[in-house]
């Protein structure tokens, strides 16, 4: 039987009737209906966070945080999905890369604060929790201060990600979330932007309805971007298994570490955070061993792919780069693999056995 990459998680078609015969009786389908509201109020409880307004999904948040925040400029990580620079892009954004930490993978604060010393005219941070391992949060708000910055966290990959008992998505100015249906929690699309300030809240819940203010007049011109009620129902009843489905993410996460620690290299991750169990990201610096555990892994029907790769400043080379040698390295080795709520420990356990035949 092939190991699929990844699976999406599968409502249960009971419980999602329901929210939709719901939805179905009050002929309230969009605009900030009911289950809207429910989602929103049992998301920001779940993960303990306040000013959490979903949009339609996790590219779209990123633009609308940055609107809202009157970012037009930014730093950004080379290091992650494309969605994160190509959002910017296309919003306008005067872009450009700084280079990530070799060992986290994350935008790294160092050679952030060398940039701004190097070009201050940046408006703001874009920066990715990549794979769901945290920034180093506390040292990136400090170069943030230093030179006057806001901060946007990309946060699709951190759902439930906690740094020291606190919820990720309290750091930064805002921080995005992806609902997407490969992602740990979604709503077939969807994402979330959570706001530090409820002002910033505010001006982006009109931004994502037309720029329309609560008395209907129109106030900055905005876009559509609202999550419909059909999806926040996917979302309500995929919710009351979320935790018992991160425990086993996070356990499938611990297998692999456990059997690959000693064989090859694992992103470093940030020391007080906990783990979602979202993606399972391996470093392999020999080429001719990246390629043997691939055709093995492919040989024995399991699937793996190169993620991230390229590097986002290769892939977007017109835009302006500070230096990012570690990403080039880290996007030439780098290879994610199986990690979804349908494995088993004893598949982990099967592709980790593969691995150490190949790499070591
Ligand atoms: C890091 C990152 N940012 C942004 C996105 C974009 O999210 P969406 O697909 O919901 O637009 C994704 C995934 O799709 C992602 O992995």
């Amino acid at each position: 039987m092939m190991i699929a990459l990844n699976k999406p998680l599968t409502p249960d078609l009971t419980k999602l009737t329901a929210y939709l015969t719901q939805v179905n009786e009050s002929g309230w389908y969009t605009n900030l209906g009911p289950l809207h509201e429910q989602l929103t109020k049992r998301l920001e409880a779940y993960l303990g966070v306040e000013n959490l307004l979903l949009v339609s999904n996790g590219t779209l948040a990123i633009q609308v945080a940055c609107k809202t925040l009157n970012i037009n400029s930014a730093i950004t990580t080379p290091f992650s999905f494309v969605a994160t620079t190509s959002s910017l892009l296309w919003q306008g954004i005067d872009t450009a890369f700084s280079d990530i930490d070799r060992r986290s993978y994350n935008l790294c604060p160092k050679a952030l604060d060398k940039t701004f010393e190097q070009d201050n005219k940046y408006d703001g941070i874009v920066a990715t929790h990549v794979y769901g391992n945290p920034c180093d949060v506390e040292s990136l708000a400090k170069v943030a201060d230093k030179h006057n910055k806001k901060i946007v966290y990309d946060a699709a990959h951190a759902f439930d990600v906690k740094v020291s008992n606190k919820s990720v998505l309290n750091f930064g100015d805002a921080s995005t979330l992806s609902f997407h249906a490969t992602k740990v929690f979604h709503t077939v699309e969807g994402g979330a932007i959570i706001f530090k300030h409820k002002a910033d809240f505010e001006k982006a819940k009109q931004l994502i309805n037309f720029g329309l203010q609560t008395d209907g007049s129109l106030g900055e011109p905005g876009i559509n971007a609202k999550l419909n009620e059909y999806q926040c129902a996917v979302g309500l009843t995929l919710l009351d298994d979320i935790e018992n489905v991160i425990k086993h993410r996070a356990s499938l996460f611990n297998t692999y570490i456990g059997g690959l620690k000693d064989v090859v290299e694992l992103p470093q991750w940030h020391p007080q955070a906990s783990l979602n169990g979202a993606y399972m990201p391996i470093y392999i610096e020999s080429v001719q061993k990246q390629q043997a555990v691939m055709k093995a892994l492919v040989k024995n029907n399991i699937q793996c792919r190169r993620y991230f790769s390229p590097s986002l400043d290769v892939a977007y080379s017109n835009q302006k780069s500070f230096g990012c040698e570690n990403s080039h390295k880290i996007a030439g080795g780098v290879i994610c693999l199986p990690l979804h709520a349908y494995m088993s420990n004893d598949d982990v356990k099967k592709i980790v056995q593969i691995i150490i035949k190949e790499a070591i």
